[in-house]
């Protein structure tokens, strides 16, 4: 299969030496990716800014907003047979992106935001029989939200996972997910590494691929 992995955190700037962003380290995505093309698939990486090497056998592509990483995305839509959002976008962005440092005289200590485009929201009307897949990552139990998330955008499949544990989610090179489908099926995974989540997903995508061709 062509599979499209988005991975790592995006970074909306400030000014230029200043930026929003979020903890994610990216190794959940890059796993996919990787396992994914040991499996024989054609993969895309669609990377945020992380501290990881770009595996070998994908196609890496480097963005930072979360608005360069919907182009990235959209560009590869009709290429892709499954897209996997492992990416933690961030939902918001400074209003104003200053292009000068801005100079602790001059902030006036408030900073106005605006919404970034939801990816999987937004390239939703083009899934047709394309396996979609996307992450849900809160603090606390994840599965009322995951459920939520998995109508709202329309999702094959989601990946649940409490981001509060000290052994899953955030940084860690384990991770203990849900997985939830849009026929109502759950299946809650034991804590393992995150290449072995890759698998288990990978196979999902797999099987469901096979029944919709
Ligand atoms: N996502 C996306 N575009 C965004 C934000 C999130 O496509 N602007 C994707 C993520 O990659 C993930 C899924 O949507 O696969 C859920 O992301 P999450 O941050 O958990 O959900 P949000 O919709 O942002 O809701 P909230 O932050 O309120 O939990």
């Amino acid at each position: 299969m062509n599979i499209l992995v988005t991975a790592g955190p995006t970074r909306e700037p400030l000014d230029p030496v200043r930026f929003l962003s979020n903890r994610s380290s990216g190794k959940m995505g890059y796993a996919l990716a990787r396992v994914a093309a040991a499996r024989g698939h054609k993969v895309t990486l669609v990377s945020g800014p992380v501290c990881l090497a770009a595996p070998e056998n994908v196609d890496t592509v480097n963005i930072l907003t979360a608005e360069e990483m919907l182009a990235a995305v959209r560009e590869r839509i009709e290429w892709c047979g499954a897209l996997v959002m492992a990416a933690a976008v961030c939902d918001w962005r400074p209003a104003v992106v200053s292009p000068q440092k801005i100079k602790k005289n001059g902030a006036s200590g408030n900073l106005q935001l605006e919404p970034t485009p939801d990816i999987l929201e937004t390239v939703s009307p083009g899934k047709g029989s394309r396996v979609f897949v996307g992450f849900a990552a809160e603090t606390g139990d994840p599965l009322p939200e995951a459920s939520r998330k998995l109508a709202r955008k329309r999702l094959d499949l989601i990946v649940a996972n409490d981001v509060s544990r000290a052994d899953s989610g955030f940084e860690t090179d384990t991770n203990q997910v849900s997985l939830l489908d849009s026929t109502g099926g759950v299946r809650h995974l034991p804590l393992m590494s995150k290449d072995e989540v890759a698998a288990e997903i990978l196979r999902w995508i797999e099987r469901k691929a096979a029944l919709v061709s």
